[in-house]
C-alpha cells in the first residue's frame, strides 16, 4: 500500500502515477525497466485490469515483460508494434535539457524503443536531476567478442574527451560479467563530469565493439519528478511552465490528486 512506502518509493510512486494519465485507450506503449518504471506497469495493470484501460505495452527488458504479464497487460513486440504512441521510463540522470543517462542495463532496448515513440517521458524521484550528467557511471553496451581490445578503444577515444574521469569497468553479475538481454556485456564509464554529452555519445558509438551508449540525447520529451511528500512537477521540453501536482496519501490506499 502505497502510505507504507518509503519516501523514495513513494516519490517513484506518484511519478508514475502520474504518468498514466499520458496512457489513452489504444495505444501501444513502451514500457521502461528498472523500478520506477515497475511502479508504472503495475499502475498500468491496475487501470487495465479495474477501468477497462485497452493498451498493448511493449516492454524493455525481459524483467518488465514479465511483470507486465503478470498484471495483466497485453505484451507485444516492437515489430509487431511497429511504432510506438508514448514510450515511458525511469532514469539514472537528467540534466536541464531532459537528456538522459540510463545505466541499468537495458538501454539498448530502451533506447530503440523510444526512439521509436512519438514521445518519450521519463518517471524519476527528484534526486535523478543533475546540474551536469556524469556523476552516474555510464555504460556501454559491447559485444562480447574482442571486449578488451574494444575497452581499450574506449579508454584512447576518452582521452581527447571533456570528461573528468577514465577509469572503465566490466560490469559484474557475481563472479560472472552481467549478460544483457540481447547477450553482450556491459562496460561502466566512470567519467564524473560528461562537457558535452552529444559528442559523447556521437564519438563512443562509432567504436566497433560498441553497440549503444546509455546516454539519452534529445530523445526525452517530458520528465515527470515525483516527491517523497506526494508532490509531482511535470517538466515538457515544450513548455515553459511546469506542471505542479500534489497527491495525498489515504488511508485506504487510494490517492487523491490535486493541482498546485
Ligand atoms: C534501466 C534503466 C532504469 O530506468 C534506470 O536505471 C533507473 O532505475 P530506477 O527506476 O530503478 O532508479 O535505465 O536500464
Amino acid at each position: 500500500m502505497p502510505s507504507e512506502l518509503s519516501p523514495i518509493d513513494k516519490a517513484k510512486f506518484v511519478a508514475a502515477r502520474k504518468a498514466t494519465e499520458y496512457v489513452k485507450s489504444g495505444m501501444k506503449v513502451g514500457l521502461g525497466s528498472g523500478s520506477t518504471a515497475a511502479w508504472l506497469v503495475q499502475c498500468l495493470g491496475e487501470l487495465v485490469r479495474d477501468e477497462g484501460l485497452r493498451m498493448k505495452g511493449v516492454p524493455t527488458s525481459s524483467r518488465t515483460a514479465r511483470l507486465a504479464r503478470e498484471v495483466g497487460i497485453e505484451v507485444i513486440s516492437l515489430d509487431e508494434a511497429k511504432w510506438l504512441d508514448v514510450s515511458i521510463d525511469g532514469t539514472d540522470e537528467y540534466d536541464g535539457n531532459l537528456n538522459l543517462i540510463k545505466g541499468g542495463g537495458s538501454h539498448l532496448q530502451e533506447k530503440i524503443v523510444a526512439t521509436a515513440s512519438d514521445r518519450m517521458i521519463v518517471i524519476a524521484d527528484v534526486t535523478k536531476k543533475v546540474e551536469t550528467l556524469g556523476a552516474f557511471p555510464l555504460p556501454l553496451e559491447v559485444i562480447p567478442f574482442g571486449w578488451q581490445t574494444t575497452k581499450t578503444l574506449i579508454e584512447e577515444t576518452l582521452i581527447g574527451m571533456d570528461v573528468l574521469g577514465q577509469t572503465t569497468t566490466l560490469r559484474m553479475n557475481g563472479d560472472a560479467p552481467y549478460i544483457s538481454d540481447e547477450g553482450n556485456h556491459i562496460l561502466d564509464l566512470h567519467l564524473n563530469r560528461i562537457g558535452n554529452p552529444r559528442q559523447l555519445s556521437l564519438m563512443l558509438n562509432q567504436i566497433p565493439g560498441v553497440v549503444e551508449n546509455g546516454l539519452f540525447i534529445d530523445i526525452c520529451d517530458i520528465v515527470i519528478v515525483g516527491h517523497g511528500d506526494g508532490r509531482v512537477e511535470v517538466h515538457d521540453i515544450n513548455q515553459d511552465q511546469v506542471e505542479k501536482t500534489k497527491f495525498d496519501f489515504l488511508d485506504d490506499g487510494n490517492l487523491f490528486s490535486e493541482d498546485m
